[in-house]
């Protein structure tokens, strides 16, 4: 069985690819693939780059080229929901595109023909990534050092389950969370891939599951947090978070 890794950015998967000990290098669509072992699972690594054409493509050569039996997706999000604070981690339940409607013809967010707006994440996979989030975020100093615990004020991060909303926006300013918030109120954190990676798998029928830690709150200071965040603490969750998993 072999297991796709995917992040958008080089700053969300960097600790993670550094410990893939007999990567191959597979060149595809302008992207890197990453074919190798984590932690004594044969996984594919890769970076999606940014948005939802962006890591729909990415998810379909992993599918049709690699053969890969399931996908998770981690990196950062943006916190929508009143409790969801920097330094959180968020597993998805389930997954909808926040800037997709073709209302009238079709109900707001739904997919057109398909009959779903919000895509399920895999049971089994998010479950035992709870867990195993719950159980690495008991001690962030050690997963983080005390130094990043101390700048980024992360004393009890929490894990969060639910719905995670993805559309092609940052989402910058507190009028535009608050919208957000508005229209899909149970809504826990906002990213710009998930969803559309979650379509994907649903239409090939491979489990999907992902994992986020909030790096900002998707508000007016948002582009500041979420570039300190990615830049000194992103990756270190993904291969914590992922890795554990993997090892499990
Ligand atoms: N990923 C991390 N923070 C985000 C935000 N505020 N909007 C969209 N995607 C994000």
């Amino acid at each position: 069985m072999t297991i796709a890794i995917v992040a958008a950015m080089h700053e969300e998967l960097s600790a993670l690819l550094a410990q893939m000990p007999d990567e191959q290098r597979v060149r595809v669509a302008g992207r890197d693939f990453w074919v190798g072992h984590l932690n004594g699972q044969a996984v594919v690594a890769v970076l999606s780059r940014i948005g939802k054409v962006a890591a729909a493509l990415t998810a379909t050569v992993l599918l049709e080229r690699f053969g890969v039996q399931a996908i998770v997706f981690t990196g950062v999000a943006g916190g929508l929901a009143p409790g969801v604070r920097v330094g959180d981690v968020v597993v998805a339940t389930r997954l909808l595109q926040h800037d997709l409607d073709a209302s009238p013809i079709f109900p707001k967010y739904e997919v057109p023909l398909t009959g779903h707006a919000r895509f399920a994440a895999d049971t089994e996979i998010s479950e035992a990534l709870a867990e195993v989030a719950a159980e690495v975020l008991v001690d962030p100093v050690a997963l983080l050092g005390q130094k990043v615990v101390d700048d980024f004020g992360l004393r009890l991060p929490a894990v969060h389950r639910g719905l995670l909303v993805s559309g092609d926006r940052f989402v910058s300013t507190a009028a535009e969370s608050a919208a957000l918030r508005l229209a899909l109120p149970d809504a826990l954190a906002v990213e710009m891939e998930g969803a559309a990676v979650a379509q994907v798998c649903h239409d090939y029928g491979v489990p999907f599951a992902a994992v986020r830690t909030i790096s900002d709150r998707a508000d007016d200071e948002a582009h500041g947090d979420f570039t300190r965040f990615v830049s000194a603490v992103a990756s270190r969750y993904s291969l914590a978070l992922v890795g554990a998993w993997l090892a499990a």
